[in-house]
């Protein structure tokens, strides 16, 4: 079922419609003059820059007894550089029969949104059931909405350095038309609380950069906040991993130069998009495993080069992850995974200098 993210380079071209010049914009004018740059999205864009994925798999949900991940970590994740988190959240095991969320569960996550941003970090709620979601669309929709409703609410009066990601990752039978469909019923879901907070929305085929033209965002929200995740190339990054179906059995792929040249003539599709849009991008994941074998050396380079790259296009960014796997902090021992760190926060743009 990750294939789907294999094929994120793949034929699909994206000189589409959406690549032309967008309605509002007189005959003639070219695209760059269409980057008007409209609404407070691009402002929010701009505080974002650097960001990390959290506590997806951490035990905390269950048992805060048990937690992995500290409140200490976010200063540590603020002084380490970092300027917002993507918290991930598998929401839906911890609803009852009628779709309400857990009590306890929702006393965790009101833990989790103050602690950072108590230590001044940019806050993304990303609801993560994807898997389901994409599967049965229509046994996931009513849990989303309901999940929107119970967060629009209990967040409304948040700062809007908390940011709303309404869901991670649709991928088919949840393509791009059904997607779109489902939007249209869940974004009013969310404005009806919280008409003023910035919300983060991809396209289909787990957030593949390819199938930005087939997003279908009402034109009127400029507060949107458009995303898209980028493992390529999946055979380097995904090697050895268990869950990405044909990529088990890999290994020794190393990460070319030609492979940087490819992630920099994507990102200027994906930037000439975000132009002609007049929507700013975020990209919401990106890394690669470890627990295969994979040299440090070659992750840091191609980690290196994606951070690097984004930045030179414009996108905020945030690794995958802190904690678990791909990882960038070894909470066991209490430290940064240092060559990870040094390729996202080279050493000279560090607050504290260390
Ligand atoms: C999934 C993780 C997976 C990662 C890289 C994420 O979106 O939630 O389970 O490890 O992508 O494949």
């Amino acid at each position: 079922m990750w294939l789907g993210k294999f094929l994120v380079g793949a034929a699909l071209s994206m000189a589409g419609p959406a690549l032309a010049q967008s309605p509002a914009m007189p005959a003639g004018a070219s695209v760059s003059a269409g980057a008007a740059e409209t609404g407070p999205a691009w402002a929010t864009a701009k505080r974002l820059r650097r960001g990390v994925n959290i506590i997806g798999y951490d035990p905390l949900w269950r048992d805060p007894a048990k937690a992995r991940f500290q409140p200490r970590h976010f200063r540590i994740i603020r002084e380490g550089g970092f300027d917002f988190v993507r918290v991930v959240l598998q929401s839906f095991a911890h609803m009852d029969a009628r779709n309400r969320l857990d009590p306890q569960w929702l006393k965790t996550l009101d833990g989790v949104v103050k602690g950072a941003t108590d230590a001044g970090l940019g806050v993304i709620l990303d609801e993560h059931d994807f898997n389901l979601c994409s599967e049965a669309p229509d046994v996931c929709e009513p849990k989303l909405i309901a999940f929107w409703e119970q967060i629009g609410a209990r967040y409304r009066d948040a700062p809007d350095t908390v940011l709303f990601e309404l869901l991670n990752e649709p991928h088919a039978p949840l393509d791009g038309p059904r997607w779109n469909a489902m939007l249209a019923r869940l974004i009013p879901v969310v404005r009806a609380t919280n008409p003023g907070r910035t919300l983060v929305i991809g396209p289909t085929r787990w957030n593949n950069l390819e199938e930005l033209p087939g997003l279908d965002l009402p034109k009127a929200d400029r507060n949107i906040l458009v995303t898209f995740h980028c493992y390529e190339p999946f055979r380097f990054t995904h090697q050895g991993a268990p869950w990405a179906e044909d990529m088990k059995g890999l290994k020794n792929v190393p990460f070319t130069a030609a492979d940087e040249a490819r992630i920099r003539a994507d990102y200027d599709k994906v930037a000439a998009w975000s132009k002609a849009n007049d929507r700013p991008v975020l990209m919401g994941e990106f890394g690669a495993y470890e627990k295969s074998g994979t040299p440090v050396a070659a992750r840091a380079r191609y980690t290196a080069t994606v951070r690097r790259e984004a930045e030179a296009h414009g996108f905020p960014w945030a690794y995958w992850q802190f904690d678990s796997d791909f990882i960038l902090y070894d909470i066991d021992r209490d430290r940064w995974v240092e060559p990870i760190r040094q390729a996202l926060i080279p050493l000279a743009q560090r607050p504290t200098g260390q």
